[in-house]
């Protein structure tokens, strides 16, 4: 796709309308154009036994270390982002290539367009085979009081991380439905056909002051995630999400910042400070903490659980 028609895409225009601010947001740049990448270009070769997951925010932080987890586990991954992150997704896929277990496959899509979902979901069964799990983990951050928020920042944020996660959910849904219509019924009825997985957080539970419209959004994602556990239980399909506390990522860096900025503290105090005062492990999260949880989500020990959010944060929030 060329950059004009980028600029073109609707749901773009209407939230995306000014590139500094979605890359004060995001914190990365904005000028690249969409296109797919493929390191495995051979069609419908998914082997007896092989899993396939997509995983979206993949190029870095938590994502990345989700699509190195389930690989290991097992999992051909698809990884998705953003085009602007295109170098980084390009190295998660060649990690998990060079280690030979499984395959991967790069697709860039932006989770705030219905349409760039569907043809990562497409894109994913054309290379890898049937779709096993979705984990839609891409999302934004803000700091800013809820009294100065533009409609814009409010919107964006709901759009990639509430819609972000529905189009995933959808798009997944509707492709393990589909499969299950052209698979032979299976022996055991009662078996899961498909795993749902999303990003919400602690705020999800306790809202963090100056993060109110992250807050909702994250309350969002755990309601989401319960009603599509009761509509999809009778698809033997699960909804799950995961929810993370302090993790060490660019996300926090952000966070850290604008926190920072209002409480009068320098650049990496107010990390420090938050994960001293409230975690009661004593340490940051790493990435690989949550994507520990998201192998257990994933894998075939929690297939009884649906419609719960899990929160992974060393102690800070107790449900
Ligand atoms: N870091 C934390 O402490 C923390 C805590 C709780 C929840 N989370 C959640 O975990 C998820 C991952 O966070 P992280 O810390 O790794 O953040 P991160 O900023 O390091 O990574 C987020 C990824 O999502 C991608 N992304 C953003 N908007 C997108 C869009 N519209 N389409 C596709 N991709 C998009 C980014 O490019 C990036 O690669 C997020 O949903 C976040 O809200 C993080």
């Amino acid at each position: 796709m060329s950059s004009s028609s980028f600029r073109r895409l609707p749901a773009l225009n209407r939230f995306f309308p000014s590139p500094p601010l979605r890359a004060r947001l995001w914190g990365i740049p904005v000028s690249h154009h969409l296109r797919t990448i493929t390191t495995t270009p051979t069609p419908r070769n998914r082997e007896s036994g092989n899993r396939v997951a997509i995983v979206t925010g993949a190029a870095r932080g938590i994502g990345r270390a989700i699509a190195l987890r389930l690989a290991q586990d097992g999992y051909s991954i698809t990884a998705s982002d953003l085009p602007a992150l295109q170098p980084q997704l390009d190295s998660v896929v060649s990690e998990i290539t060079s280690a030979g277990k499984t395959k991967a496959h790069a697709y860039l899509a932006d989770v705030t367009s219905a349409s760039q979902v569907d043809a990562l979901v497409r894109s994913s069964a054309d290379v890898l085979g049937p779709l096993d799990t979705m984990v839609a983990n891409a999302g934004i951050a803000q700091v800013k009081p809820l009294l100065d928020l533009t409609p814009h920042e409010f919107q964006l944020m709901l759009e990639v991380n509430v819609a972000g996660v529905h189009y995933c959910f959808q798009a997944a849904a509707k492709q393990l439905i589909s499969q299950q219509q052209q698979e032979p019924p299976q022996k055991d009825r009662q078996m899961i056909r498909g795993k749902l997985i999303a990003a919400a957080s602690i705020v999800a539970f306790k809202p963090f002051a100056l993060m109110g419209h992250y807050s909702a959004s994250k309350w969002a994602v755990r309601g989401l995630t319960q009603a599509y556990a009761m509509e999809l239980a009778g698809h033997k399909i699960t909804a799950n999400a995961y929810a993370p506390g302090i993790v060490d990522t660019n996300m926090w860096e952000l966070i850290d910042e604008g926190l920072g900025a209002r409480e009068g503290r320098a650049k990496g105090e107010t990390i420090k400070k938050y994960s001293h005062d409230l975690i009661a492990l004593g340490r940051t999260s790493v990435p690989e903490d949550v994507a520990g949880l998201v192998s257990f989500l994933g894998g075939p020990n929690s297939d009884y659980i649906t419609g719960q959010t899990y929160v992974v944060d060393g102690g800070i929030i107790f449900t």
